[in-house]
């Protein structure tokens, strides 16, 4: 497996795998793999890509008062695990290759990321759509691999692509979840012994709701109201949102029609966990 530490050997490793005929599937990653992760990869191998895992912890898609400096890390396990599934290489560049001393260009998702998720972290989605694209560049991907987990992530990078007519297949896995139905995500690691047993509120609620749906249930505001007062039965739960979008625009539904998404965002402790499931009705 080759490590890429720029983005010149990055491109010109990929031009290499092209000229060999072989295509190529990225997954971009901020690394601490767990198996959401490697599911993506596992994803991209089994349609036959040469695959490239970036592991970039993105600055740009921080706030100020949020998790860099201690974003969990372990780039040796990393990168055996990668290795061990059959990645290609593996891309880690340095904040000074990505944004270099005047870097100035940003991508905004107009409307897409200022609600849900974009509005308890201003700018993050700017972070993410413009790291995201400049690993299209660099990368020149045929396919690219996302987790349903972040799914406001998705939805906008799948916007992105349209908008932008980057012509980049985006294939979205399932997220993949702990035995108590907790998402995995590099972010538990910071949940203390207690805290952990308070996760499982997040997709507890998500089913509270689904069933409630499943029962004939259209009412949003009524299911809204129930999936909030079941989180707060769990005192160390500190709700930021939990909402009900159409998964075409993220515009708020009145009564449940087509695709939806119910999303839920959850502080716990010091950890910020979120969730959410795709219905239709
Ligand atoms: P990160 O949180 O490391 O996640 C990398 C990819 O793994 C994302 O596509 C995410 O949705 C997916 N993923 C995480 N947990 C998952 C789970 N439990 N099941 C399935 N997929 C899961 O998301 C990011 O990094 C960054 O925003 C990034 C896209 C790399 C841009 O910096």
């Amino acid at each position: 497996m080759e490590i890429l530490k720029t983005i010149r050997d990055t491109k010109s490793c990929i031009s290499e795998l092209k000229k060999q005929g072989q295509t190529i599937g990225l997954v971009p990653t901020m690394g601490y793999f767990h198996d959401g992760h490697l599911e993506l990869m596992r994803r991209s191998l089994e349609k036959g890509h040469a695959t490239i895992v970036s592991l970039f912890v993105n600055p740009a898609q921080f706030g100020p008062a949020e998790d860099f400096d201690s974003y969990p890390k372990n780039l040796q396990r990393d990168l055996d695990l990668a290795k061990e599934i059959g990645v290609k290489a593996v891309f880690m560049p340095t904040i000074n290759d990505m944004y270099p001393k005047g870097y100035k260009t940003y991508v905004e998702v107009e409307g897409l990321s200022n609600v849900l998720c974009g509005e308890h972290r201003p700018g993050h989605f700017r972070g993410v759509a413009t790291v995201v694209l400049k690993l299209f560049n660099i990368v020149k991907p045929d396919e690219a691999f996302f987790g349903q987990k972040d799914g406001q992530q998705v939805i906008i990078i799948k916007k992105m692509v349209q908008d932008l007519d980057l012509d980049i297949p985006i294939e979205v896995i399932p997220t993949v979840r702990e035995e108590d139905g907790v998402a995995m995500s590099s972010r538990n690691a910071y949940l203390s012994p207690v805290e952990r047993q308070a996760a499982p509120i997040l997709y507890q609620t998500l089913k509270l709701l689904e069933e409630m749906i499943l029962e004939g249930e259209r009412n949003v505001s009524l299911l809204l109201e129930a999936g909030k007062n079941n989180i707060l039965k769990e005192p160390l739960a500190d709700l930021q949102y939990i909402d009900i979008r159409s998964t075409d625009d993220l515009s708020p539904l009145e009564e449940l029609r087509g695709e939806f998404m119910i999303a839920t965002a959850v502080k716990v402790g010091p950890a910020r966990l979120i969730d959410n499931i795709v219905l239709r009705v």
